[in-house]
């Protein structure tokens, strides 16, 4: 048996209680939208997942931290070729994913409800055709470096599930965090291939970029491609 990573998780898992209908969607439908894992428990050997059988050979991308998931539903819904892997710990928001998974119909849509660390640890190398990273949590002060995305922790296990010529997107609202992604990004194997201040043609607005523009931050869309 591996030893699971000792990892901590501090963002909020939790938030107010469930609606009925919220609780019914978790209840019901998370484990048959799984990608083949619910928790790192359910695969504690760490066997890499089979990809190719669960999504029938179609490219897969990932969504890191989808929030409410109306960027997820919204690229499911435009590239119904494509399997996403929507991955986010906090369970409200998963039960809203699940809310609008149903509500839009879509059936390209696996979800992980936990922390992307464990589910890099089971995605096969290069498994990965684009990922998305949304507004990830600042963690501005200098003690919480750790926590951040724009890490190795984080970036090393991205680089090596994305495959060679994969599209990484980040976007931020912090102009600290551009240029720690403006640096860290390439250290990990990948090249900038666009850096604009409008959204991508196939964007929808997310409820943190709805926020964020209401109260006067900039978003910066960045475009990189990994390399290989
Ligand atoms: C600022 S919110 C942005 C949410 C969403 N992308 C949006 O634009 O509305 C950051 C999100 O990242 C998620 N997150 C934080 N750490 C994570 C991790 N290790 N793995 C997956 N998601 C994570 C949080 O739970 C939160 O939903």
């Amino acid at each position: 048996m591996v030893d699971k990573p000792r990892r901590n998780f501090y963002g909020r898992q939790h938030g107010k209680t469930l609606r009925n209908r919220h609780k019914e969607f978790l209840a019901n439908d998370l484990a048959a939208l799984s990608p083949g894992l619910i928790s790192p428990q359910d695969n504690p050997e760490r066997v890499p997942l089979d990809l190719p059988t669960r999504f029938g050979g179609r490219p897969v991308w990932l969504e890191i931290g989808f929030g409410g998931g109306e960027h997820l539903v919204h690229q499911a819904a435009s590239n119904p070729d494509v399997e996403i892997i929507g991955c986010e710990p906090f369970i409200n928001g998963v039960a809203m994913l699940l809310g609008k998974i149903h509500d839009a119909g879509v059936d390209n849509i696996a979800v992980y409800p936990g922390d992307v660390r464990d589910l890099f640890d089971v995605l096969p190398a290069g498994s990965i055709k684009r990922a998305f990273l949304l507004y990830p949590d600042p963690w501005p002060k200098q003690r919480h470096v750790g926590r951040r995305f724009m890490n190795q922790t984080y970036l090393e296990p991205l680089a090596r599930v994305l495959a060679p010529g994969a599209v990484f997107r980040v976007v931020t609202d912090i102009p600290e965090y551009v240029q720690r992604t403006l640096v860290q990004v390439p250290g990990h194997g990948f090249e900038l291939i666009a850096q604009i201040s409008a959204p991508w043609e196939d964007w929808v607005s997310t409820r943190y970029e709805r926020k964020a523009l209401r109260e006067g931050r900039v978003p910066h869309y960045m475009t990189f491609q990994r390399l290989g």
